[in-house]
Order: C-alpha cells, then structure tokens, then sequence
C-alpha cells in the first residue's frame, strides 16, 4: 500500500507563525510536525510515500526528509499549486499510486496511543473506504460519521451544523485504488474545496465505506490554531518526559517496523547526540 502526506494550504489561521514557513515544519515539542503523521504512515505498514506541499515550501521538506532511503523507506515529492482541496491529493498523486491501495493522512494531525499499530495494520488493505471515528467535545469543525451497531456507515457530513453524533472523522483515510476515479468525478464544494467528504459519500452511496474507531485509549490531536498547536507540544512534552519514550519519532518508527538494522538506526543518531534526540535512538532495543 501507499501513503500520501498533505502538507500544503495556506496556514492562514496561524499566522504570523506561517507567513514564511510552512505550518507543517513547524515544531511539536521536539520535532517538526511532519514526524508525527509520517511516523504514523511508517506503524501502520506503509513505507512508500509521495509528500505533497506548496511549491514554495517544497525545498525545505527535501531537505528536512530526503529520498527516505536512510530510513528504509521511499520517499517522493510533488506540489500543489494552491490549496483546492484534500481529495486534490488523489489527482496530484495519481501517477505515484499507480494501481494500488492508498493511505491519506493530514500533514498536521497527530496520532498516540495504545494499540494504535495493530488497529491501522488491519486496516491497510481495504476494499472500499476505511475512516476511523473519535469521540469529540466538538464535532462540528470535523467531518461528521454516524454508524449503526454493526459499525456499518449511515452518514459522513463535513462540518454539519447539528451534528448527527460526536464522533469526528481523522485526518487519516485508506482506500482501494478506485479513489483516483472518484477524485476524477467530484466537484468542488460550496467553500471552493475537492472535500474529501465527497470522496467518502460516493464510498457510501456503494455500500463500500466502513469506520473504525478509535477508542478513547488513543489520542487524535490537530495543530490547526495556536491553542492546539500548544497543547499538542505539551502533550508530546508530558508523556515523553514521563516515559522517556517519544512521540513521533520516524527514525523509532523505521526501526521498530524493521525498515532499518541496528547499525544505520546508529548511523542516523549520531549527527543527533547534542539535542539528546540521537541519543535516545542509540539506546533503543
Ligand atoms: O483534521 C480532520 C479534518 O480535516 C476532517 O475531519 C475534515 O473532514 C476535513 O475536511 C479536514 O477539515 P479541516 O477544516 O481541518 O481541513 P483544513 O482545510 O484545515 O486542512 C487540513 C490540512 O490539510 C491542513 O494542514 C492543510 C492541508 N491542506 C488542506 C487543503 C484544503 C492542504 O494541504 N491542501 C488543501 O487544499
């Protein structure tokens, strides 16, 4: 299966921060917020995967990830020229998905918890559509599921007025290969946007979309405002100060998914040691 990034828009909603960088470089304690959804990509299986940005920002995240081959992994770039929309992703990414399967996932949501691994592994080979639902004080600045008692999807609506239930839709989607083709026929929403929404209604209009939720044993935080930009930071700051494990690590994440060996993990640490970050990789099992 492969994996999209989208690490484009315009960040407006954090500027000052984003007049000259992108928000998705920006820091989540310790690390560029990239780690975080790229490293989620790396647990769930997926090690192939096309990083799209805005073309002025497109330089820094090469320079910040590279080919991905020092992590065992193939890392590819391409640009979207403005930010027309999530599902835009599928047509940018069209040549790189080819004919197979396909993991989505925000460049600015962030994924913790137990059990988080297992339950994206089993998700990463779908027939249809897979969308995971999480429980939220605040559902309607989300995509919006309601579901049945057998899990079966009823209705998804993006950003709804009166929300049908309180489970919000993740930024992280996987799809069989026919999202290319329905990115092709969806039309831009109200707001201007290819809304990934739509992908997901025509999923349901054929019986092929299905949720999966994450319980509230995982934590799914987004970066979008300068509050929740600052409560992600503090959050990654706590548990890693508690357990003296990290958060996000893509370096971590290659290793323990067996994408690298013990020697290059060093190889890459080294460069490192002053921040501490290296040498917590060199004490890694
Ligand atoms: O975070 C999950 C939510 O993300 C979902 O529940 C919604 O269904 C989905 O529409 C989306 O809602 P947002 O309003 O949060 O999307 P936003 O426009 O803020 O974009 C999310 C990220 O995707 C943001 O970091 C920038 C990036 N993006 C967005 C658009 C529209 C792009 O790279 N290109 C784009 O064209």
């Amino acid at each position: 299966m492969k994996g999209i990034v989208l690490a484009g828009g315009s960040g407006t909603r954090l500027a000052p921060l984003t007049l000259a960088i992108s928000k998705q470089l920006m820091p989540v304690y310790d690390k560029p917020m990239i780690y975080y959804p790229i490293s989620t990509l790396l647990i769930s299986g997926i090690r192939d995967i096309l990083i799209i940005t805005t073309p002025k920002d497109a330089q820094l995240f090469k320079d910040l990830l590279g080919d991905g081959g020092r992590l065992g992994c193939n890392f590819e770039y391409a640009v979207q020229e403005k930010p027309n929309g999530i599902a835009e992703a599928f047509l940018i990414g069209r040549n790189f998905i080819g004919n197979d399967k396909v993991a989505l996932i925000l460049g600015d949501n962030l994924f913790y918890g137990s059990g988080l691994s297992a339950l994206l592994q089993k998700n990463n080979d779908p027939n249809g559509g897979v969308v995971f639902g999480y429980h939220v004080n605040n559902p309607n600045r989300y995509g919006v599921v309601d579901f049945d008692a057998n899990g079966k999807v009823v209705s998804i609506e993006e950003k709804p007025l009166e929300p049908k239930t309180n489970y919000a839709v993740p930024g992280i989607y996987f799809y069989d290969n026919s999202v290319v083709e329905i990115a092709e026929l969806i039309r831009p929403s109200k707001r201007g946007e290819l809304e990934i929404t739509d992908i997901n209604k025509v999923y349901l209009e054929k019986e092929a979309l299905h949720v999966s939720i994450l319980d509230k044993g995982i934590a799914w935080l987004d970066t979008g405002t300068f509050s929740s930009l600052m409560q992600a930071s503090q959050f990654v700051q706590v548990i890693e100060e508690r357990q003296g494990l990290k958060i996000g690590s893509i370096e971590e994440a290659a290793y323990t998914m067996g994408y690298i060996s013990k020697e290059q993990l060093h190889k890459i640490a080294k460069p490192l040691l002053k921040s501490g970050y290296g040498e917590y990789l060199m004490k890694l099992n």
